[in-house]
């Protein structure tokens, strides 16, 4: 069924609380995808709990295993690499996955590969939009990471520039919580926003700078500081116009910085990643940009867009081709950066 020439990659991911394994053929080619999710088990608690999430992680993760080479319509010998999650995550869940791929491939006496979760996310892009031509720059903004990379080549990219402080996920829940309108930030300010007006001018740190950096720590004290002298005064807070300003002054910062990237490197496309490129007010400016530049702007399809292992499996295979295998001594590394 398969030819000789091709790779197969099993992919393991279990950084947070879904226990996934996938099979893909050649990088891009997804064979299975199999995710059980544990949120049931942590909804109750209002979060993921670590110790809940590493007993289910053991308990899942040799079934999910099994049902992905089923699925995939192979044995454990023909595939040609075990890939799986090191980090970013929970260190209990990370050690699962890993100690399962490093039994895997070690009894198959083949290479064990070491992927980071983020890497992972960024190439779901390229499984759902398998025409991306590379150069391409990539924003990666979730509750953990605020990353602009360059692909050159697809199993290559550089970091441009990266947060110096806050990551841009983690401002949106910041200013939620400050605000009290509820976790997770993101979708609460986005909501919120929707029903005031970007009129109160915040800090858009570094965009006037030759750096393609990112900083949100000044643009949230500047929040703080204008509802505290707002309180001193007595008036009312003007809680959505506060949001749509702070919502505004992130994504002007996002764009800015990008914009500038893409005079310097002239990509084919832009790619986004993470959880707060569900913000719908950031596409729509974003796209609108682009357009000036006849750029097209992709994100990976929902599925894809949750954890999962065939990002992991997808990541694994330009590890693969490109020989960079790890040592079966690869710890877990709960904040490991790209
Ligand atoms: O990638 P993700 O699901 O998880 C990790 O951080 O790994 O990202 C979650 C982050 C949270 O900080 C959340 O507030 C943010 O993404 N987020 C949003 C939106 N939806 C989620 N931020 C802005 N606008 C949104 N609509
Ligand atoms: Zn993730």
């Amino acid at each position: 069924m398969f030819e000789k020439e091709d790779v197969l990659i099993m992919g393991i991911e279990s950084s947070c609380d879904e226990t996934a394994a996938a099979v893909t053929r050649n990088g891009l080619d997804v064979l299975s995808n199999v995710v059980a999710s544990q949120v049931d088990w942590h909804r109750k608690f209002g979060g993921v709990v670590p110790e809940i999430a590493s007993r289910k992680h053991l308990e899942f993760i040799n079934p999910v295993i099994n049902e992905a080479l089923a699925e995939a319509g192979i044995e454990t010998g023909e595939l040609d690499a075990v890939a799986a999650t090191y980090g970013p995550g929970l260190v209990g869940g990370l050690l699962v996955g890993l100690s399962a791929a490093k039994a895997l491939a070690y009894a198959l006496d083949k290479p064990f590969i070491g992927v980071n979760h983020i890497a992972g996310h960024i190439y779901a892009n390229f499984i759902t939009h398998r025409d991306i031509e590379p150069p391409v720059l990539c924003l990666t903004i979730s509750g953990g990471h605020t990353d602009l990379l360059y692909f050159k080549e697809l199993g290559q990219y550089k970091i441009l520039g990266r947060t110096r402080d806050d990551a841009a996920g983690e401002a949106f829940d910041k200013i939620a919580r400050f605000l009290k309108l509820g976790y997770p930030g993101g979708p609460v300010i986005e909501e919120t926003a929707a029903r005031g007006e970007a009129v109160i001018s915040f800090p858009r740190a570094l965009i006037d700078e030759d750096t393609y950096d990112f900083s949100f720590s000044g643009l949230k004290t500047a929040v703080i500081n204008y509802v505290h002298n707002q309180q001193q005064r007595g008036e009312d807070l003007d809680v959505a116009n506060i949001a749509a300003s702070f919502q505004q002054a992130v994504i002007d910062s996002l764009i800015a910085q990008l914009i500038k990237a893409v005079k310097e490197f002239d990509p084919t496309s832009v790619i986004l990643s993470g959880g707060v490129a569900a913000n719908r007010t950031l596409r729509e400016q974003l796209k609108g940009e682009l357009e000036k530049y006849n750029l097209p702007l992709y994100y990976p399809e929902l599925k894809l867009c949750t954890d999962n292992a065939a990002m992991i499996a997808a990541a694994g295979y330009y590890q693969y081709i490109n020989g960079n295998y790890s040592p079966l001594s690869l710890n877990a590394d709960p904040n490991l950066k790209l």
